[in-house]
């Protein structure tokens, strides 16, 4: 079964690059970025595992814990993350679940037959330290997936759950922000959001960032 926004993410137990992993319990308090590609020792999936060992500081930053899946094996994988080191001069720095026997996989609803039947598509999910799963992408083999988008989504993730404010089209952590419409009392506004706000529309109050 599909996964959906709001839903727990499903706990499992597989093997990875960095040994066995329980899910849940590696997540912690933190929050998680799962993410299959289609196969080790393909260039799309080297560059994207590269990029994100590179964002390894943003990642913290946030207190986000990265973690691939592909069905390849732990050897591998193990083989493989030399040549991602190599070739995209990084060093790999979270596990790769080794999903050999698809148990992750179906879980997650990471192969579709009508795209390919054996190996697992681009998806991504982001999942928030109560395990809930936040955001979920899914991209074609042929596409690497924009790593600086996942971390946008996440700044605004963290602040919109922080704040009575939404994050319109293109933003980025910095821009201007929107008041969330179920907001109307003139007073918390004025509280919320001190440094005030325009209304464009009655609907479309621009405030700074309130976290700035
Ligand atoms: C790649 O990672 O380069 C790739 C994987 C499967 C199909 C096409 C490209």
């Amino acid at each position: 079964m599909s996964i959906r926004l709001g839903d727990i993410a499903p706990d499992f137990e597989q093997d990875s690059s960095e040994g066995r992993i329980r899910f849940h319990e590696w997540l912690g308090d933190n929050w998680g970025v799962l993410f299959s590609h289609p196969a080790d020792f393909t260039p799309v999936c080297t560059t994207e595992l590269g990029f994100t060992a590179k964002l390894k500081d943003e990642f913290a930053k946030r207190n986000v814990k990265a973690i691939a899946l592909s069905v390849d094996p732990v050897d591998s994988h193990i083989k493989w993350i030399d040549d991602i080191n190599e070739t995209q001069n990084t060093r790999v720095n979270f596990p790769i679940l080794a999903d050999a026997d698809r148990k992750v996989s179906e879980l997650y609803d990471l192969i579709h037959p009508n795209a390919n039947d054996t190996l697992t598509v681009r998806s991504l999910f982001v999942i928030d330290p109560n395990k809930k799963v936040r955001l979920t992408i899914t991209y074609p083999a042929s596409t690497g997936r924009n790593f600086h988008e996942i971390l946008r989504v996440i700044d605004s993730l963290q602040l919109t759950d922080n704040h009575k404010v939404a994050t319109p089209a293109n933003w980025q952590d910095g821009d201007e922000v929107v008041i969330v419409p179920s907001l109307k009392d003139e007073e918390e506004i004025k509280q919320r959001f001190p440094k005030g706000y325009r209304a464009v529309k009655p609907y479309l109050r621009l405030t700074p960032q309130p976290n700035r």
